[in-house]
């Protein structure tokens, strides 16, 4: 039997600006899952360094603080069958250079940080992540 999960999905700001919201939220529920909640909103410092707590250490973490908060997100919450893995499945690997056609990384992003989307990468961390971006909404 497989689980219903939910997990957190991000249009980041690159995808914002190139109009690419529609597009990814259109694979998402072609493949079956349930947008449950969803919102348009500027991150800020705080919720940036809270959401990528796992990287502070690394030395791509400022710009990936100043990357996620240069402009608008799509946050939203996906609810389905293994969702958090199959998110991640047809999101394609972090570094877009590496993610297949089909996928939506392999076809539409060429930068590791410009990568276009976020999706949670376990239950735990989809969990913490629901939570942090739309814990008081729920
Ligand atoms: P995300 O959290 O955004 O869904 O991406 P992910 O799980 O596939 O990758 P993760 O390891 O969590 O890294 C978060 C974001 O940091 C940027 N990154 N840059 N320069 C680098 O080596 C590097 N490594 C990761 C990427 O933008 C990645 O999405
Ligand atoms: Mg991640």
């Amino acid at each position: 039997m497989s689980e219903i999960q939910r997990t957190l999905v991000m249009v980041k700001p690159d995808g914002v600006r190139r109009r690419l919201v529609g597009e990814v939220i259109s694979r998402i529920e072609a493949k079956g899952y349930d947008i449950c909640e969803l919102k348009l909103f500027t991150i800020d410092d705080d919720l940036a360094r809270r959401h990528y707590a796992e990287h502070t250490e690394k030395p791509f973490f400022g710009e990936l603080v100043a990357f996620i908060t240069s402009g608008p997100v799509a946050a939203m919450v996906v609810e389905g069958p293994e969702v958090i893995a199959a998110v991640r499945r047809i999101m394609g690997p972090t570094n877009p250079l590496e993610a297949p056609p089909g996928s939506i990384r392999g076809d539409f992003a060429s930068a590791m940080t410009e990568n276009l989307v976020h999706g949670s990468d376990s239950p735990k961390a989809a969990a913490r992540e629901v939570d942090l971006f739309f814990g008081e909404s729920l």
